[in-house]
């Protein structure tokens, strides 16, 4: 505060004109004469009124809610730069994810912010699942046109459903009476860009904008942050990748241990949560896209984060596979052949982008998250993962994907990647060591059960474990076979069922023996076990889902409504939590 600042000095006199002090402030025994102390007395009051309106220009602002719905973290983070961003611009706000409201939660609300993932085929994250279907319910109560609000979508222009999640929020929330504030905005992967637009379109509005308070400064954050992050990764060294599949099998998957010591900090992490890789993409496949576009990649180019060179940048800043809508717009094509990836359309003759103007057309690389496949108590300063790799063929060329073969192959021994933790927000080793665990992981599914009995045979933990893996063949896919096996003779795995879908003449999944066992699951799920999916999302995991509301009906004599209900009582109690990709 400056003596100088012409609205405090008037502020000043103001109040000492007015300061009536019920006691005077400067004692009798203070050496100044009356006419001193009377101006002193009135400039100490003055200064106490000043500090009384300051006192009350900074009670709270008006009120805001912010939802997220979020799977892999990104929405649960832009909301909170939304919780600091809110109270510069004078709001006092809430965060929560959507299921953490209810749907008759809304009318009460003036201002709400969604940030919302889509995640499966079209689907709400599972931290959004039981909001959305209260929102789309027919009997969703109607919402007053006081409740502005403003959606933001995350998403992926690779997947079929784009933003379905949001688009459905936003749309249902105008036809059942809300009034939108500022339009909809749907992000791709890289979405910083959009986010901030979005932010500051919503914060534009009229009715947001008529409503905010005097800007206040940010407010140091409560949680410390982070060390290493998306945007700060860790540099881990790989120790070892091996092959767990066997020869022959339809699928090579891989062990990977990565050192996380070093650097004088170490990443922590817990048994659930999963870890984000940064990837390299293959120097043959920058050099066929470079053949390809007619380019040397010596040309200087410029990304969002500055200049480059196009080799560099191509080799770990872009994704050179996704044919995305700005791909079409920068190259300026209608539309791509049906399935087409990036090398496709450069093979197409009358595509010859500048350098430039490729870099333009391509989203930036993303990281890709796995799984923890180890205990940090098991295995301390280290993280294994447990890596499935992505290869197929397309337009007549084998293809592959960039993360699953850098870890599998191009990422040497010794050598560094860009890595981060993931916070597992749903997906957690319940803390009651006595409690029952019935888990389900076929696959690369297996990966944190692997963690789970590691942490329990660390943790001397006394519940009962019972495992259910699969996948096409025993002799070649029986992914951690040794140690599995071993933590059946010590006890650790009270009960292993296996399911191999291609070793016999019937194909049999997990789910097949989920259904055969019924008596024995229902007869854990009565000692309260908790119930853990992980793996595919697009088959296995809703199968897995209708398998386990069978066993309800068949015995617990509970017609549909009532599965439903008892699945759903499951979830809420943490009960039923699923990690499916
Ligand atoms: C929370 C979470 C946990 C995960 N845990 C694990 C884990 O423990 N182990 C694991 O292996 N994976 C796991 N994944 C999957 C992993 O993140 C990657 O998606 C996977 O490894 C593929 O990445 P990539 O970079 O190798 O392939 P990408 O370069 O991303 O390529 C994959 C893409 O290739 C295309 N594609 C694939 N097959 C075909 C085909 N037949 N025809 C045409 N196009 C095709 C599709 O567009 C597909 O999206 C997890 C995912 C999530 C979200
Ligand atoms: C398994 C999986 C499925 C996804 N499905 C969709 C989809 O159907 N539609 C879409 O637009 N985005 C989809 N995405 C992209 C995510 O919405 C996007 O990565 C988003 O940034 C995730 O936000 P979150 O970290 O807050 O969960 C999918 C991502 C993954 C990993």
């Amino acid at each position: 505060m400056s003596a100088e600042d012409p609205k405090i000095l008037e502020k000043l006199a103001a109040a000492m004109a007015s300061a009536q002090p019920k006691e005077p402030l400067i004692p009798d025994s203070a050496p100044f004469d009356p006419e001193q102390r009377l101006w002193l007395n009135g400039l100490l009051s003055g200064l106490h009124a000043v500090a009384n309106a300051g006192a009350a220009e900074a009670a709270p602002g008006t009120a805001l809610t912010v939802l997220y719905g979020s799977q892999s973290g990104n929405a649960e983070a832009l909301s909170k730069d939304l919780r600091k961003y809110a109270k510069t611009q004078g709001f006092e706000p809430e965060v929560a994810a959507l299921d953490e409201i209810s749907v008759a939660d809304l009318p009460a609300m003036n201002h709400l912010l969604i940030v919302a993932a889509t995640f499966g085929e079209g689907e709400p994250t599972d931290n959004a699942a039981k909001f959305h279907a209260g929102l789309m319910a027919a009997d969703a109560p109607a919402l007053p046109a006081t409740l502005n609000f403003s959606v933001c979508g995350l998403g992926d222009t690779s997947y079929a459903e784009f933003n379905k999640a949001a688009r459905d929020i936003d749309a249902r929330l105008e036809a059942l009476g809300a009034t939108r504030a500022a339009p909809l905005v749907t992000c791709d992967v890289d979405f910083d860009d959009e986010y901030a637009a979005w932010r500051d379109a919503a914060f534009e509005s009229a009715p947001f904008k008529s409503a905010a308070g005097a800007a206040m400064a940010p407010e140091p954050s409560a949680e410390p942050a982070a060390a290493f992050d998306k945007n700060h990764p860790f540099m881990a060294t790989l120790m070892v990748a091996d092959r767990l599949s066997g020869a022959g099998s339809a699928k090579a998957v891989n062990h990977i241990e990565l050192s996380l010591a070093g650097g004088g900090v170490d990443l922590d992490y817990a048994v659930g949560d999963a870890l984000g890789v940064w990837p390299v993409n293959d120097a043959a496949e920058v050099t066929a896209i470079l053949a390809a576009a007619g380019l040397s990649g010596r040309e200087a180019v410029t990304l969002k984060t500055g200049p480059a060179q196009l080799r560099a940048a191509l080799i770990s800043r872009l994704d050179l596979t996704t044919v995305a809508p700005k791909t079409l717009e920068a190259w300026g094509l209608d539309a791509a052949p049906e399935g087409a990836q990036v090398i496709d359309l450069l093979a197409m003759p009358d595509v010859a982008p500048d350098a430039q103007t490729l870099v333009d057309g391509l989203r930036p690389l993303q990281p890709r998250l796995y799984s923890i496949s180890s205990s940090p108590k098991a295995h301390p300063g280290a993280v294994h993962l447990t890596v499935g790799e992505v290869r197929y063929a397309l337009n007549g060329s084998d293809r592959k994907g960039v993360a699953s073969t850098f870890l599998g192959g191009r990422l040497a021994e010794g050598a560094t990647g860009g890595v981060y933790v993931q916070r597992s927000a749903h997906f957690h080793l319940p803390a009651d060591d006595d409690q029952p665990l019935i888990m389900i992981g076929p696959g690369t599914g297996i990966a944190p059960f692997r963690a789970f009995l590691e942490e329990r045979a660390a943790r001397g933990a006394s519940g009962r474990n019972w495992l259910f893996f699969g996948d096409q063949h025993a002799a070649t896919d029986y992914l951690y076979q040794d140690q599995i096996e071993h933590w059946g003779t010590t006890g650790l795995l009270t009960r292993t069922s296996l399911a191999w879908s291609r070793d016999g003449a019937e194909k049999v999944y997990v789910q097949t023996r989920l259904k055969e066992a019924a008596a024995e699951i229902w007869s854990w799920l009565q000692d309260g076990a908790a119930i853990y999916v992980c793996g595919d999302a697009s088959r296995m995991a809703a199968d897995v889902d209708q398998a386990l509301r069978e066993v309800a009906m068949a015995e617990g004599g509970l017609d549909a409504a009532g599965a439903d209900a008892f699945m759903d009582d499951l979830t809420a109690t943490h009960r039923y939590q699923r990690d499916v990709y």
